[in-house]
C-alpha cells in the first residue's frame, strides 16, 4: 500500500535543466515510478536524454534558453499539446556564480536572478492554470541551503539571495493555491557533485572546507536529492506543502 503512493502512472511530469546534473536523476526517479518526462534544457550535451530514454521512459526534450521570456508559456503549451496535462512542474534549472559584492558585475546578477527567480515565476504562472483545470497538481522548486545559510569561504550573495527567493515563493503559492490542489514544495540540497560544484583547480582547495562544514563530511550524489523529489511530487507526500526541504548532510545544523 505504502509503495503504491510513489506511483505516478499516467502523469506528466516537466523539469527544467533536467538534460543533466540533479534535474537529470531526478528524471530518472520520476520516469521510474511511471511519469511521462518533458526536459526543457538550453543543451544536452552529455547525452541524458538519450539515456533516460534507454532506460525505456516516455521523454520528449525542448532545448530552450530559459533566458528568454516567452520561454515558459511555450513550453508549457507544447507539453498540453503533447500529453493533454503537466501535472507536475519541476523547476530545476539554476545557475551559481560566486565573487565579491563590490566586484559583482550586473550581467551575471541579471543571469542569476532571471533563471533563479524570474523563471521559477514565470514557469508556476504558465503551469498553474492546466494544472487548476485539472483540479490538481505538484509544483516542486529547487531552492539550496543558500538560502538558509551563507557558505563559506565562497562568496555568493546574489545566489543565496535568489535561492531564498525560491523558499519564500515556495511558501506563497503554498499558501495561495492549496485550496485549488495545487501542492508546492522545495527541496534545499546541500553541496551535490554536479557541474555546478565542479570546482577549477584554483578553487579545489575550498572542498575540504565544504566536507568539513558538513556533518556527514561528503557531498551528495544527485540521485540522493531525486529520491526526496520523488517523494514531494508522488502523493505519498499527499498532506505536505510549502514545505523547504533540506537534504544537506547535517549542513545547516551548525
Ligand atoms: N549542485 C549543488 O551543489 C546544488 C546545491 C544546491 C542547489 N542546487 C541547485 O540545483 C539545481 C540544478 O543544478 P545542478 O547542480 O544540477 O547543476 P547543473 O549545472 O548540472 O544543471 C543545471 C541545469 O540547468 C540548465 N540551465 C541553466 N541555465 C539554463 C537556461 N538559461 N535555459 C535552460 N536551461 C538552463 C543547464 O543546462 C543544466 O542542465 C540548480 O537550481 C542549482 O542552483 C545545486
Amino acid at each position: 500500500m505504502f509503495i503504491d503512493k510513489f506511483k505516478l502512472d499516467g502523469k506528466t511530469a516537466l523539469i527544467t535543466g533536467g538534460a543533466k546534473g540533479i534535474g537529470f536523476s531526478i528524471a530518472h526517479a520520476l520516469g521510474e515510478a511511471g511519469a511521462k518526462i518533458v526536459l526543457a534544457d538550453r543543451e544536452d550535451k552529455n547525452g541524458g536524454v538519450e539515456e533516460l530514454k534507454k532506460a525505456n521512459y516516455d521523454v520528449t526534450f525542448f532545448e530552450v534558453d530559459l533566458l528568454d521570456r516567452s520561454a515558459p508559456q511555450k513550453i508549457i503549451d507544447q507539453t498540453l499539446e503533447k500529453h493533454d496535462r503537466v501535472d507536475i512542474l519541476v523547476n530545476n534549472a539554476g545557475v551559481a556564480q560566486h565573487g565579491d559584492t563590490h566586484e559583482f558585475d550586473d550581467s551575471m546578477l541579471d543571469k542569476i536572478m532571471d533563471i533563479n527567480v524570474d523563471t521559477v515565476f514565470r514557469m508556476c504562472r504558465s503551469a498553474i492554470p492546466p494544472m487548476k483545470k485539472k483540479g490538481e497538481g505538484v509544483i516542486l522548486n529547487i531552492g539550496s541551503m543558500s538560502g538558509l545559510a551563507s557558505n563559506i569561504p565562497q562568496p555568493q550573495v546574489a545566489y543565496n539571495a535568489s535561492k531564498a527567493a525560491v523558499h519564500m515563493m515556495t511558501k506563497s503559492l503554498a499558501s495561495d493555491y492549496a485550496s485549488q490542489n495545487i501542492r508546492v514544495n522545495a527541496i534545499a540540497p546541500g553541496y551535490v557533485k554536479t557541474d555546478i560544484t565542479n570546482l577549477p583547480k584554483k578553487y579545489e582547495h575550498w572542498y575540504p572546507t565544504w566536507n568539513k562544514q558538513t556533518p556527514m563530511n561528503r557531498m551528495a550524489e544527485p540521485h540522493e536529492i531525486a529520491s526526496a523529489a520523488l517523494f514531494l511530487c508522488s502523493p505519498a507526500s499527499s498532506y505536505v506543502t510549502g514545505e523547504v526541504l533540506v537534504v544537506d548532510g547535517g549542513y545547516t545544523t551548525r
